[in-house]
């Protein structure tokens, strides 16, 4: 019996694996780090809209308004907070602002999200 567990416990594991190997695909860099350091991903995740908009949706959305301008913007948005602009998604919480991040690693964030932008 104890050692079916284990089995079921490991397919359960590499299974899990296998999902979030694919959904974060080469997300190992600095600004990835950070998402996840700082409890950004209790609301997002990269390609599925949860409490927040997926990563994927927000460089999307801001290619296509502010074009090189873009990254700015979503500095601005983690700094500041963000509310409203995802309503047509069916987002109606709030994103608190980050400030207390500071400039550094809110631009490292930002480049990281731009970089899932097509
Ligand atoms: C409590 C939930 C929550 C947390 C935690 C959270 N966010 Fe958000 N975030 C949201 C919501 C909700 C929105 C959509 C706001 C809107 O509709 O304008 C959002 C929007 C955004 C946007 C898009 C803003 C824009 O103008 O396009 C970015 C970028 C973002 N979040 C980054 C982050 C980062 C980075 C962190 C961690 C440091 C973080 N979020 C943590 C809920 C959250």
């Amino acid at each position: 019996m104890k050692l079916k567990g284990f089995f079921v416990v490991a397919a359960a594991a590499s299974f899990m694996f296998a999902v979030s190997q694919n959904s974060f695909a080469g997300d190992n860099g600095p600004g990835y780090k950070l998402i996840k350091a700082n409890g950004c991903l209790a609301c997002h995740s990269v390609d599925q809209n949860k409490i927040g908009p997926s990563y994927k949706l927000v460089a999307e959305t801001n290619k296509k308004e502010y074009g090189k301008g873009a990254i700015k913007e979503i500095e601005r948005a983690i700094e500041k907070g963000s509310k409203g602009k995802y309503k047509k998604y069916g987002i109606a919480a709030v994103m608190p602002p980050y400030g207390y991040l500071g400039k550094q690693k809110i631009e490292i964030i930002a480049k990281w999200i731009m970089s899932l932008a097509k």
